[in-house]
């Protein structure tokens, strides 16, 4: 079990070049399973998850190639339509190879994803969505197996129930081979995620329009050929660095970054005072006043990022006054608050929202990380603190920040990784 050890009390100082985003290129190396021929992927973060997705597109037949951030897939001989257990378990984005595997074999077999610490997250929005598409799905013993039409619908209108991003990414990649038809995807999630899925599906030769509003329109094609595509910056992880800064009462630029993706950060920063900077490409936040506390809603895309959510939480725990914090896309994504409190933090949870009155100076203690984000907020809630904190199962990290210690290290914090970094 991993630890991470951080020494509180620096203030974070300097500049930080952010990766590609997970969240994009999982999607995209997911749709890859519908192009028979060579794809290079490029500025893919080299984390726990990514190699997660590139264990499987091998196990099903592809081969596969990754270095320095640049992903190679090459069509191998036959593609198979299961993916084993043991890794959907590992990874939720895992189910996404799901349409794609029945569109590119004809059928698939792929396990249900569990529950995991933020929340039931169920895939009935992707199997409904998916059954609407015509894709003849059945359940048994908990693997989900889909078979691809005789023929497809020409028309199909499908509303969402929820702006789901996994639900809206599944629906899209599985639609764009359905050739002949003419979807329409509703109350679709607009993150910008879903853009690159667009651009990269319209590169390789799909047909489809509307990703980043609501509605998106597909064409079916026949094929997709190999194309080379840049994955965009990860918000994510740049949102992470940001409040790295303001917790410490520090400088921090964020370089290579889209600022458009960062407004609902960049705007509840603003309302707490602290100074923000936009570049071309990179945002410079610096905290260096009295800050102000603030109400934030976390919703779907274009709201506040709910992977943001613990992260400005830790942030909050240290600003005098009262904030509250809104949970709307998860329903149980408060898991960190209990840890956090062991550092003198004064979070109340009352259904989905978090009372959180600031104190002067965090304490630092032993205190354990129940999923990615919530890793990260704790690690920065350390950087904080007064003395040593010690994140137990910290592990969680590195599957979303690439270089995570050699980045905050060079901003000026200090922590130990045990055992070594992954
Ligand atoms: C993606 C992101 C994750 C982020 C989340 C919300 C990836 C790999 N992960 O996750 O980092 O926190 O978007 O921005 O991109 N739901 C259902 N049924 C479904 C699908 C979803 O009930 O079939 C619910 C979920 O439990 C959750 C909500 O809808 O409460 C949103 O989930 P969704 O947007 O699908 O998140 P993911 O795509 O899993």
């Amino acid at each position: 079990m991993s630890q991470i050890i951080v020494s509180g009390g620096k203030r974070l100082q300097g500049s930080v070049k952010i990766s590609g985003s997970k969240n994009a290129a999982l999607p995209i190396l997911a749709a890859t399973v519908l192009i028979d021929e060579s794809v290079t992927i490029k500025n893919v973060p080299e984390l726990r998850d990514v190699n997660t997705m590139l264990s499987i597109l091998q196990r099903i037949g592809k081969k596969v190639s990754f270095e320095h951030g640049v992903v190679r897939i090459e069509p191998g001989d036959i593609i198979v339509g299961t993916v084993p257990y043991d890794l959907v378990g590992k990874m939720r984005a895992s189910f996404n190879l799901f349409g794609p595997l029945v569109m590119a074999c004809g059928w698939a077999k792929v396990g249900k994803p569990g529950g995991c610490n933020i929340g039931q997250r169920p895939v009935d929005y992707h199997i409904e969505g998916l059954k609407q598409l015509g894709i003849k799905i059945t359940e048994e013993h908990g693997d989900v197996h889909g078979e691809i039409p005789d023929m497809f619908k020409s028309h199909i209108e499908y509303t969402l129930p929820f702006r789901s991003v996994g639900a809206t990414e599944q629906l899209m990649t599985t639609a764009a081979l359905m050739k002949g038809s003419k979807i329409v995807i509703k109350n679709a999630a607009k993150e910008p995620e879903i853009v690159d899925l667009q651009n990269f599906l319209n590169k390789a030769g799909a047909r489809i329009s509307g990703a980043g509003t609501d509605t998106i329109r597909i064409e079916g094609v026949e094929k997709l050929k190999g194309t080379e595509y840049r994955v965009i910056p990860d918000r994510i992880e740049a949102g992470t660095y940001l409040l790295a800064g303001v917790i410490t009462r520090g400088t921090v630029i964020v370089e290579d970054v889209v600022p458009d993706h960062l407004t609902a950060l960049l705007n509840a920063l603003n309302m707490m005072g602290v100074k923000v900077e936009i570049g071309k490409n990179s945002v410079k936040v610096e905290a260096s006043g009295k800050l102000k506390p603030v109400h934030v809603s976390a919703e779907p895309y274009p709201g506040f990022p709910t992977d943001l959510q613990p992260i400005l939480t830790a942030v909050l725990t240290t600003v005098e006054g009262e904030s509250v914090i809104e949970e709307l896309v998860f329903e149980n994504r408060f898991g960190y608050v209990d840890e956090i409190n062991r550092m003198g933090a004064q979070i109340k949870v009352k259904d989905r929202r978090a009372y959180i009155k600031g104190i002067d100076k965090l304490s630092g203690t032993d205190i354990n990380a129940p999923d990615i984000r919530a890793a990260a907020a704790l690690v920065i809630a350390g950087m904080a603190a007064d003395g040593e904190t010690t994140v137990h199962n910290a592990g969680h990290i590195f599957r979303g920040y690439e270089k995570l210690r050699e980045k905050f290290m060079a901003l000026g914090a200090y922590l130990r990784v045990y055992p070594d970094e992954e």
